[in-house]
């Protein structure tokens, strides 16, 4: 009766189930929503420019309304970077801007290349549209940068099995680990994809949260024009903190004529949804004018809980947690030995603390646990002080 493409029910993780039957209140540091982190910056404003005049009327562009898109392409100029609003279209999330590039550039059965660890939420992505992930490794080593050659040897891979490589997903700042591609990465990536006939997407949700570039980091890959077409990812829920209000922008580049190209079919794909609300599309300046301000209030919090992290896990060596590059997030690498799953079970059942195992972001072997920066001072505090006294009793 049902496609593939979506999950048969009950196919939950061990941990999932646990946290359903567990039956006290937990202290969840897997919890990435800002609307329930207590910001100290008040919302009401933002809230309050949803019902300015115009909210009413509908006079839809499949692109975007003009003045949203130049709001974008303000939001861009503010961090040095030029973006024509003709190269920008506005989604209702950059998960969906994900599925409409999809949907633009793979036919079923096309593979997208995608790094590794990173986002869990691209397996999901690739199945809706009937599409299948190949990872490219980004390398411990060097701090889990994108380099070329991975990616080049993932593209073979999905070759040498007959199958035609659609795009390569950079995850920029990357959904863990907080590192980026550097311009000499970009480059060489750029050119691979242009002889071999596919496109970048560079996910930038995290563009504000960059605390550590190393010189030559790249913030934003649409930024320049390449040999490839390459398309940028932002939106509302981490520019501004507001996930509730659905907008996000895809920013497109490349070479002249591939370029319109992809654009007019984007507006194609885009027409058939119509999907970005006009309210939020007007408000949509001073919804970036109010997010500069809720941007700088979690980056404050971020680097304080990055701190506490770090002091509550300084008495455990074997515990080790890499500088703060960009993100909400903070990846714990342990001693390979008690399986990760085992160590989230454990912390849920003896400390009511939700953490994810790394295998869920795909790290490449165990032990990693990811824990988010976002909640509360005092709450975090708590929960780091939880972590360290469990993994002390390991
Ligand atoms: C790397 C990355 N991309 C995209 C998203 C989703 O963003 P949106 O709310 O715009 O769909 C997230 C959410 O956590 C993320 O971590």
């Amino acid at each position: 009766m049902f496609s593939r493409r979506t999950p048969a029910p009950g196919a939950e993780n061990r941990l999932t189930r646990a946290l359903a039957s567990h039956g006290r209140p937990v202290l969840d540091l897997t919890a990435t929503n800002p609307t329930t982190a207590g910001l100290t910056v008040d919302p009401a404003p933002a809230l309050a420019l949803l019902a300015a005049p115009g909210g009413g009327t509908y006079a839809p562009d499949p692109r975007g309304l003009a003045s949203a898109r130049e709001a974008v392409s303000a939001y861009y100029a503010a961090r040095g970077v030029s973006a024509d609003p003709a190269r920008v279209l506005l989604t209702a999330s950059s998960s969906e801007a994900y599925g409409w590039l999809l949907k633009l550039l793979a036919a079923p059965g096309d593979v997208v290349l995608v790094p590794a660890p990173s986002y869990p939420l691209l397996d999901a992505l690739a199945a809706l549209e009937g599409v299948e992930l190949v990872r490219y490794r980004l390398p411990e080593e060097d701090r889990w940068s994108v380099h070329a050659s991975l990616v080049a040897e993932a593209a073979d891979r999905a070759g040498a099995a007959g199958r035609r490589v659609a795009a390569a997903v950079l995850v920029n700042p990357n959904n863990p680990t907080g590192t980026s591609v550097s311009r000499a990465e970009l480059d060489g990536l750029s050119s691979l994809a242009a002889r071999r006939g596919f496109a970048l997407v560079s996910d930038e949700v995290f563009l504000d949260y960059r605390f550590e570039d190393r010189p030559g980091d790249v913030r934003v890959a649409a930024a320049d024009e390449g040999e490839a077409l390459v398309f940028s990812l932002g939106g509302l829920s981490k520019a501004a903190a507001l996930p509730q209000l659905k907008l996000g922008w895809i920013l497109a580049n490349g070479p002249a004529a591939l370029l319109a190209e992809a654009l007019e079919r984007l507006s194609w794909i885009a027409d058939s949804y119509l999907s970005v609300g006009t309210p939020v599309q007007l408000a949509l300046p001073g919804l970036l004018a109010w997010g500069e301000r809720a941007a700088g209030a979690l980056r404050t919090r971020l680097r304080s809980n990055r701190a506490v992290l770090s002091e509550a896990l300084s008495g455990l060596p074997e515990a080790t947690v890499a500088p703060l590059a960009a993100g909400w997030s903070a990846a714990v690498r342990l001693p390979a030995g008690e399986p990760e799953e085992e160590i989230a079970l454990r912390l849920l059942a003896g400390e009511d603390l939700v953490v994810h195992p790394g295998y869920f972001f795909d790290f490449p072997h165990e032990a990693f646990l990811v824990v988010s920066l976002l909640p509360e001072e005092e709450t975090f505090r708590d929960g780091a002080a939880r972590l360290a006294r469990a993994l002390r009793r390991r």
